[in-house]
């Protein structure tokens, strides 16, 4: 028998919620279970859009269920929080470690064997948590990291030059937050290395980091919440691991010696298939691009004694 397409979203809020639209209005899933400690809005979402599904180009049956629905899921997607950052994402980190802690017992205990993705901020803090208190192997607790960032990154880009964002590649690495890092020397338009492209050499570079950085704080601080990109940017993930693209995208996973970086998440280009995370994909940077990328993770480092601690 062919297998479904099975996803779990455990939080249902902006994020959760948007995601399942996404995974639903792309048809990536066959199967959708949305899990929340509000059991009334998991119900109230799930039905909402059980309603879309005869207008999609692919069936789904959605429904809030629970963790005994997860044994088979090939995916469990995890977006609960707490209260969401005003300022830094790293403010959630005591609230997120918390949630994460309730979760994973019913995660071990549902006989749950797929990947999980965490959206949970802070992300590479949060992932790096529940892997180990999952005990899973490196590759199936990832972050969606600087998916998110990267397309943000794009988007300012394009603007500045004056061409649609799908014709950059460009890459967020590093933290899902402050200290991420651009490989500017690794960015093409049209092809074109960035330097070569009319208008390239003058782009404020120091200003499109900075409103990349800061992107999700300014839609929070705008509508409350982000949950549009991260709901393209995660349906992008799961499009990349159900089709087996071996698309690379920048998921945050478990650095096993990247520049010499090891032991806590971060992104980094990954190529992604049936597999999840299957192997990093690290274009040659500068000395000046390692150094930042170094400094990033050394931030995320700065956790490590507080998760252990745990
Ligand atoms: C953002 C949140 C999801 O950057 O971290 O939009």
């Amino acid at each position: 028998m062919i297998k479904p397409r099975k996803v779990a979203i455990v939080g249902v809020g902006h994020v959760g919620s948007h995601v399942a639209s996404a995974l639903v209005t792309q048809g990536l899933v066959s199967e959708l279970v949305l899990i929340d400690t509000d059991k009334a809005k998991a119900e109230a979402h799930g039905a909402d859009l059980a309603d879309t599904v005869c207008w999609m180009p692919h069936s789904a049956r959605v429904w809030a269920g629970d963790y005994s629905d997860c044994g088979d899921a090939e995916l469990m997607i995890i977006a609960a929080s707490g209260p969401i950052f005003k300022e830094d994402r790293l403010e959630e980190l005591a609230g997120s470690l918390d949630t994460m802690d309730e979760i994973a017992p019913h995660i071990l205990s549902c006989g749950f064997q797929g990947l999980v993705m965490v959206i949970t901020n802070p992300v590479d803090v949060v992932a790096s948590y529940l892997r180990r208190k999952l005990n899973f192997g490196p590759n199936r607790v990832f972050g969606s990291g600087t998916t998110l960032d990267s397309g943000r990154l794009r988007r300012n880009i394009a603007q500045a030059l004056g061409v649609s964002p799908m014709s950059v590649e460009a890459w967020v690495l590093g933290e899902h937050g402050d200290s991420q890092m651009i490989p500017w020397s690794r960015v093409t338009v049209g092809g074109q290395p960035l330097d070569m492209v009319p208008g390239g050499l003058q782009l404020d570079r120091q200003d499109i980091w900075e409103r990349t950085m800061k992107a999700g704080w300014s839609i929070v601080l705008g509508k409350g919440s982000t949950e549009f990109g991260i709901g393209a940017a995660a349906a992008q993930i799961v499009r990349a691991i159900f089709f087996d693209e071996k698309r690379i995208l920048p998921v945050s996973v478990l650095l096993e010696d990247v520049c010499g970086q090891k032991g806590i998440h971060a992104s980094v280009p990954v190529c992604l298939g049936a597999s999840g995370p299957e192997k990093v994909c690290l274009p040659v940077l500068t000395e000046e691009e390692k150094q930042a990328f170094i400094r990033s993770c050394q931030r995320l480092k700065e956790f490590e004694p507080l998760l252990l601690n745990r």
